[in-house]
């Protein structure tokens, strides 16, 4: 008898239909999107993987919640809310909610001068680089050399050696370490409480603030109470995770599973000083940020929800599907596998291209003209600074809105193209801004895609 499936922990109670589309039809969609699936309309996707970020379903009570939502200026029964869920999660003396996660990074990097300095981290996601980088910093991402190939059950991980060397050799110019849980541009790979307890204590030592970019703190929680510390709860492995750091960042959308928010926590009187001040500026009043009252009454209920047990073993269960399936199918997949996302090793899977021929826009375009699946290459195309990097394509699994079927629908996909994958042609950028280029650079293939 085969054991029983891990089964979804939720009904359905509202359902959005999706559009089909055929295969002509996505060939001349995509070639109008300059073979950028940021620029294809989102009703001309079958099944969205572009982001797990901002895109997954509210349930019945975080629904509930934007009802009782206090539109007050200041001073909103929502915002109390919201700061107690926050308070107990994180236990951070001041929490500033903003729009996004980008914000919260944008005030960061307002408050702390940056100019000519560095910022270490395990791996900074690109719009806290971008930043860093438009505050006249430089950010340096130090993640362990072997990261998406070792296997480890902690591949997040900072770089201890590498890390600690340059902390000494930067120390003067060190304006402070960021420490991404999961490391997202890292394959999605979780960071291990005893990584992120060692690189506190250098911080600590050296006087340096550590910054926690929390989003997917509950996935990374999990990850540590299966393969490190099954000793202990959920709550209070979040809890050392908030207290080894001194600031956090959180993008609301994936985690506090909500379509917007985020917010900023610091623990120094003196910096929240600072950053009420430039809230205040550019975001909204304290009690509010960049959001509404029912915003926060969303967020406060979605933290609450996130760190089920249930749900959140059904979350790694349907990635650990789908990467299967993948696998099975013939495509290298980067594991242990991430809840956010399944990662293709790019590069391993099409080893007839070059890194500069993006082989990752090239599986992702091949996916979209395939089957309308829409995935988001994480490589040269992404970065575009030269830099010898992994050529990944993210197949990123939005909260609580795709079944097992949708699921088959990719592994099908994915199994078909994988049979023509040595015949997938290079990409060539036509036209790119010089920061952020991925999301509106204009593309085209070096030759014909192959018919499936
Ligand atoms: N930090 C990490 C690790 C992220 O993955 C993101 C967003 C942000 C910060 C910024 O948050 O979007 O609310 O401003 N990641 C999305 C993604 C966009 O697709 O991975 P935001």
């Amino acid at each position: 008898m085969s054991p029983r499936p891990i089964i979804e922990p939720f009904r359905i109670k509202v359902v959005e239909p999706i559009r089909m589309t055929d295969a002509a039809e996505r060939r001349r969609i995509l070639e109008v999107a300059s073979y950028n699936l940021f620029r294809v309309r989102a009703e001309d996707v079958i099944i969205d993987l572009l982001t797990d970020s901002g895109t997954g379903a509210m349930s019945a009570e975080q629904w509930a919640a934007m009802m009782r939502g206090d539109e007050s200026y200041a001073g909103a029964r929502s915002y109390f809310r919201f700061a107690k869920v926050v308070e107990e999660l994180t236990r951070f003396a001041y929490v500033f909610p903003t729009h996004q996660g980008r914000a919260a990074e944008r005030i960061l990097c307002d408050v702390i001068p940056l100019r000519g300095r560095v910022v270490l981290s395990n791996g900074l996601f690109d719009t806290t680089r971008a930043n860093v980088e438009a505050a006249g910093g430089e950010g340096i991402d130090l993640p362990l050399a072997d990261a998406l190939t070792a296997h480890r059950a902690f591949g997040g991980d900072m770089n201890l050696e590498v890390f600690r060397a340059t902390l000494e050799a930067e120390r003067e110019r060190t304006a402070f370490v960021v420490m991404t849980v999961t490391n997202n541009t890292v394959g999605g790979q979780a960071v291990s409480l005893s990584n992120l307890l060692a690189v506190s204590r250098e911080c600590k030592s050296r006087g340096v603030p550590l910054v926690l970019d929390a989003c997917r703190f509950a996935e990374n929680a999990y990850r540590i109470r299966k393969d490190e510390r099954p000793d202990m709860t959920l709550a209070s492995i979040v809890h050392e995770m908030f207290d080894a750091c001194d600031v956090f960042t959180m993008s609301a959308k994936k985690d506090a599973i909500v379509n917007m928010g985020g917010m900023l926590g610091v623990r120094d009187a003196a910096l929240a000083e600072r950053v009420r001040v430039d809230l205040i500026r550019t975001e909204g009043y304290p009690t509010y940020g960049g959001l509404a009252g029912r915003d926060l009454e969303a967020i406060a209920q979605g933290l609450l929800e996130v760190l089920d047990e249930s749900y959140l073993e059904y979350r790694f269960a349907a990635a650990r599907y789908m990467a299967r399936a993948l696998g099975e199918g013939g495509w290298p997949v980067v594991t242990p596998v991430a809840a956010h996302a399944v990662y293709i090793d790019a590069t391993a899977a099409l080893p007839h291209l070059r890194e500069e021929d993006l082989p990752g826009q090239s599986i992702a375009c091949a996916f979209y003209l395939a089957g309308g699946v829409r995935t988001c290459e994480i490589g040269n195309l992404m970065f575009g600074d030269g830099e010898r990097r992994p050529q990944l394509v993210r197949l990123a699994l939005p909260r609580r809105v795709y079944t097992q079927s949708h699921f088959d629908w990719v592994a099908a996909v994915g199994a078909e193209l994988a049979l023509v994958r040595d015949r997938l042609p290079a990409m060539r950028v036509v036209d790119a801004p010089s920061a952020l280029r991925h999301f509106t650079a204009r593309l085209e293939p070096a030759g014909p895609f192959p018919e499936l």
